[in-house]
């Protein structure tokens, strides 16, 4: 695709919108997107589901942002909620509550409440359990709540083990035997309606094969439960589709979409209205982390670069050692290279964003954290007191800060002083 990020005159651009620019401007650490990029993603999915029945539910776990949820709702998005505090953030952001899935195993009453009285589109429940109380809690309201079933393929997304999330023995989903039993008893209860099916079988997914094997598997359960005689209007097949953090090579979503849309006409289902949920494929690579180097510290066994970002603002590979690309704002030529761990402030041997990098820099320099859109601030933390990082978003050649960095009274806002003796 266009290149959204790239090196000119000797510097790395955003769009129209020079980095060092934004890190002058803003400070670091600074999380720089690109709106056009989030624009191409959303694009590619929507050319593999044209002239189909098709919404894209954009996982918003992935980044909460608001003016990042505001570009995806322009751009036609619906979006995938796990909480009552993302639920408020869409709507926030100008989303369609129609066009809201709430997934996720643990939806409290409240949440439930608060889901139905916005009138989202479906409920993605996750057990039976779930099930009851839902029911219950669209009866008090006098409403019917719009469902779908969670139900786990138990097939192999080949991930690493913390984001697959569609095997046998994991806490996802009702399985896949037990599924046509638990939409009788869902068709049963009379403040539900079971309205589709959905499956989400893990994340940063590389291939196809995994996609279809799930999608062969869940074609099997629609067909046995529209047999009981339960119809079901649309099928969401979750998110997953991976990104490149360095050399992985994940189908493009047009492709993907190709393909799984052939395996739908080839088993005569051709016609059913198809949801989606896909989060990091359409902001990881849309986003950047800027650090500024704050000291080298070359060392007998280990060179560090200690930088101003950390595993709060970056936890990705603190939690799943997670690669991430580290290049230099402004590629210099006048030091030579030497192969850094890459570290952050905090306290902790595991804060580190990139080990063994061959990297020209200096005390100073500012480098660029690839593939920073997902899964990075939405996760970050307030760890060792550090605020949280500002963000800003480009269009074109035009910058605007979306969130201006936390200072510590914004930490310690809901502190109270201590008052017993
Ligand atoms: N739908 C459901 C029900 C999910 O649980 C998830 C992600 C998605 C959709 C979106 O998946 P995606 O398209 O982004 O792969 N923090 C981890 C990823 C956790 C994913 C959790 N669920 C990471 O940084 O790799």
């Amino acid at each position: 695709g266009a290149p959204f990020f790239a090196y000119r005159d000797g510097e790395l651009w955003v769009e129209g919108v020079r980095v060092a620019d934004l890190a002058r401007a803003h400070g670091t650490p600074l999380f720089v997107y690109s709106a056009a990029a989030m624009r191409a993603a959303v694009a590619a999915y929507q050319r593999g589901l044209a002239r189909r029945d098709a919404l894209i539910c954009y996982a918003m776990k992935a980044n909460s942002t608001l003016a990042i949820l505001e570009v995806f709702a322009r751009a036609g998005c619906g979006f995938d909620i796990v909480s009552g505090g993302e639920l408020a953030r869409a709507l926030r952001a100008g989303a369609a509550p129609d066009k809201i899935v709430f997934s996720g195993v643990g939806k409290t009453r409240a949440e439930m409440r608060a889901a139905l009285q916005a009138g989202i589109g479906c409920f993605n429940v996750e057990s039976r359990a779930e099930l009851e109380v839902l029911d219950a809690v669209a009866r008090e309201l006098g409403v019917r709540a719009p469902v779908s079933l969670r139900v786990n393929p138990d097939v192999d997304a080949q991930t690493h083990p913390y984001i697959s999330t569609g095997l046998k023995d994991n806490k996802f989903g009702i399985a896949h035997d037990e599924a046509l039993d638990a939409y009788r008893h869902a068709a049963g209860l009379p403040a539900l309606q079971v309205v589709g099916i959905d499956c989400h079988i893990g994340s940063q997914i590389t291939s196809t094969g995994p996609y279809l094997d799930a999608l062969e598997r869940v074609l099997d359960l629609v067909e046995a439960i529209e047999a009981a005689g339960i119809p079901l209007h649309h099928l969401d097949l979750g998110g997953g589709l991976g990104i490149e953090y360095r050399g992985e090579q994940p189908p493009a979503a047009d492709t993907l979409w190709q393909v799984l849309l052939a395996r739908l006409d080839a088993r005569g289902h051709g016609h059913r209205r198809l949801l989606l949920e896909p989060g990091r494929s359409l902001v990881g690579n849309a986003g950047i982390c800027v650090t500024q180097v704050l000291y080298t510290k070359p060392g007998a066994a280990k060179n560090f670069l200690i930088v101003d970002a950390a595993m709060n603002d970056l936890p990705r590979p603190a939690m799943y050692e997670a690669y991430h690309a580290i290049a230099p704002v402004r590629p210099r030529h006048d030091v030579p290279e030497v192969v850094w761990d890459v570290v952050g402030p905090v306290c902790e041997s595991g804060d580190w964003l990139g080990r063994e990098r061959a990297l020209a820099v200096q005390a100073g320099d500012w480098l660029a954290v690839g593939s920073a859109g997902a899964y990075c601030m939405s996760m970050a933390s307030h760890y060792n007191s550090r605020g949280k990082a500002a963000e800003v978003l480009v269009s074109g050649d035009r910058a605007q800060l979306i969130r201006a960095r936390e200072s510590v009274s914004d930490l310690w806002r809901q502190e109270r002083a201590l008052a017993l003796d």
